[in-house]
C-alpha cells in the first residue's frame, strides 16, 4: 500500500471507524494518485509550465477553434433546447452521425464497417466502459511503458486487471527506437486461449510518438499472429488523433488497419473532442466498434454500454454535445483544425531542434514526432522526481516526472519561443541534482 493510500485510509478510520469498515474493497484501494493532474497542480503559477496536455497559448488560455467558439457562443434555438434536455444514454443521434461522418470522411472505399459511435463523458469514460466490459480480476492489459498513468487507475485499481508493461523504446546500440510490436510480444507469457486487452495509443502519451508505415505493419502482423492464440481487444486510444508533424508519418487511426484482420482481433476506437477539437472541458468522447452500424452485435454492445452509463453517469452531457455538433456542422472546421496542427508543429520543431543538443551527460530525448509531448530519459542515477522538485523550487519551471527517470515536456501548453529556455532550465536543474548525488 502506498503512503498516500495508507494516510487516506487512516484519516477515515480515525475519524469514523464505522465508515471505514463500510468501505468496499475498491473504496479501500482508492486515493488520488500523484500523477499528471497532481503534479500540474503543484506547478500552477510557474513561469514555465509544461505539465499538462492541454492546448494553450502558454498563458493558460485555450487555443480556440473559431467554429467551436462560435457554436459555444451562439447555439441556435433547436440546439439550445436540446442542450437543456436529457441526452439519450448512447448520445444524441445527430452528434453520433456527424462524428461518424467525420471519422469516415477520408477512408478508402471498402474500409471496414464501423458502428455508430457511442457518446461517452470524455475518453476516460470510454476507457472505463471498456474496462468494465472486458476486465475482471487478473485480466491482462498489455501496454508499452511509460504509459498514460490513468490506465493504471482505470484497468488496474478499479477492475483489478494486471498491467503487462513492455518497454516503449529499445536500444540495440544505435540509439533508442520505438518497440512497435512490444505489446503483442508481451502476451506470449499468458496461457493459450486467455483473452487479453492491448492498448494502442498513437500519437502516444507520454512520448509523443506515432509509428512509421513499416512499424504499423509490424504491429498489425504481430497482433494478428498473437490473435491466433487468444481473443484480443485492441483499444485504439486516439486521444491525440491528427496531431502528427512529420510528413512521412501516417496520421490515420490503427483501428481501420486492425479491423477485419482476424476473428480473434477486435479493435475498439476511443476518441473525442477533448484534444481533437480542443474542447477539454466539454467531456465529449466516442466509442466505436468494427461492426456495421445496424448489425445485431453493434446493437447488443450499445445496449450493454447504455446499461453501464445508466448505472454510472445516467446519460452524457447534452450541452457540450450540442456545441460539438455546431462545430462539426461548420464548413471551416477542418481548416481550423489544420491551422491548429500547424501551430503545434511549429512548437514541435523548436523543441525537436533544441533537444537535438540536449546534454548527453544528463539524459537523452526519446524519438518523438507527434502529439503533445516529448519524453526525456534522464541519465542513469538521476531521479526524475528529484529533478522535478528542483525545477519547481529553484527554476520556476513545472514538468512531469514519471518514475524512475523520465521527464515529460508538454510542448502543447508552452509558447514556442519559451521552449528553448525551458530546456535550458531542465538541463540546469538536472545538472544540479547530478552534482548533489555524485
Ligand atoms: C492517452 C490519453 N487517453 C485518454 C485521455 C483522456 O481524455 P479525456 O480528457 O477526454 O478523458 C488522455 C488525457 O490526457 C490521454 O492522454
Amino acid at each position: 500500500m502506498s503512503d498516500l493510500l495508507a494516510r487516506a485510509n487512516a484519516a477515515i478510520e480515525e475519524s469514523s471507524p464505522a465508515l471505514f469498515s463500510a468501505l468496499s474493497p475498491l473504496g479501500r484501494q482508492l486515493v488520488y494518485p500523484p500523477g499528471i493532474p497532481f503534479q500540474a497542480g503543484q506547478a500552477r503559477g510557474k513561469k514555465y509550465n509544461a505539465t499538462i496536455g492541454q492546448l494553450t497559448d502558454g498563458a493558460g488560455h485555450a487555443l480556440r477553434l473559431p467554429s467551436l467558439e462560435a457554436a459555444y457562443a451562439a447555439l441556435d434555438e433547436e440546439k439550445r433546447n436540446k442542450a437543456l434536455l436529457y441526452s439519450p444514454a448512447a448520445g444524441i443521434p445527430e452528434v453520433r452521425q456527424a462524428w461518424r461522418q467525420r471519422q469516415r470522411a477520408h477512408l478508402e472505399p471498402g474500409a471496414s464497417a464501423s458502428s455508430l459511435p457511442i457518446v461517452t463523458v470524455g475518453l476516460t469514460h470510454g476507457l472505463s466502459i471498456l474496462a468494465d466490459l472486458f476486465c475482471a480480476q487478473g485480466s491482462a492489459v498489455a501496454v508499452v511503458e511509460p504509459f498514460w498513468g490513468n490506465y493504471r487507475q482505470t484497468f488496474g485499481v478499479r477492475r483489478g486487471a494486471e498491467i503487462l508493461a513492455s518497454p516503449a523504446y529499445v536500444d540495440d546500440g544505435e540509439g533508442p527506437r520505438f518497440a512497435a510490436d512490444g505489446v503483442a510480444r508481451s502476451l506470449g507469457a499468458l496461457p493459450e486461449g486467455e483473452p487479453a486487452l492491448v492498448v494502442v495509443n498513437l500519437p502516444s502519451n507520454p512520448s509523443g510518438y506515432s509509428l512509421t508505415l513499416a512499424q504499423r505493419d509490424q504491429l498489425r502482423k504481430a497482433l494478428v499472429e498473437a490473435a491466433a492464440l487468444r481473443p484480443i481487444v485492441a483499444i485504439c486510444d486516439d486521444a491525440y488523433a491528427g496531431f502528427v508533424y512529420e510528413e512521412e508519418i501516417p496520421r490515420g487511426s490503427m483501428f481501420w488497419e486492425l479491423a477485419g484482420q482476424h476473428p480473434n482481433l477486435i479493435p475498439v476506437k476511443v476518441e473525442g473532442a477533448t484534444k481533437e477539437l480542443g474542447f477539454f472541458g466539454g467531456r465529449v468522447g466516442f466509442l466505436t466498434f468494427p461492426f456495421a452500424a445496424d448489425s445485431a452485435i453493434a446493437e447488443a454492445l450499445e445496449s450493454k454500454i447504455m446499461d453501464l452509463s445508466r448505472a454510472t453517469i445516467g446519460s452524457p452531457v447534452s450541452a457540450s454535445q450540442m456545441v460539438v455538433l455546431g462545430a462539426l456542422e461548420s464548413r471551416t472546421l477542418e481548416e481550423e483544425v489544420e491551422a491548429l496542427r500547424q501551430r503545434l508543429a511549429g512548437r514541435y520543431r523548436i523543441l525537436r531542434d533544441r533537444l537535438a543538443t540536449f546534454d548527453p551527460a544528463l539524459g537523452r530525448a526519446l524519438p518523438f514526432n507527434s502529439g503533445c509531448f516529448a519524453l526525456i530519459e534522464l541519465a542513469r542515477g538521476l531521479d526524475s522526481e528529484a529533478v522535478r522538485q528542483r525545477l519547481l523550487a529553484d527554476h520556476d519551471t513545472g514538468l512531469i516526472s514519471i518514475a524512475p527517470n523520465y521527464i515529460r515536456i508538454a510542448h502543447c501548453s508552452v509558447r514556442g519561443e519559451a521552449l528553448p529556455e525551458l530546456v535550458d532550465r531542465l538541463e540546469r536543474g538536472a545538472s544540479e541534482v547530478a552534482v548533489a548525488v555524485s
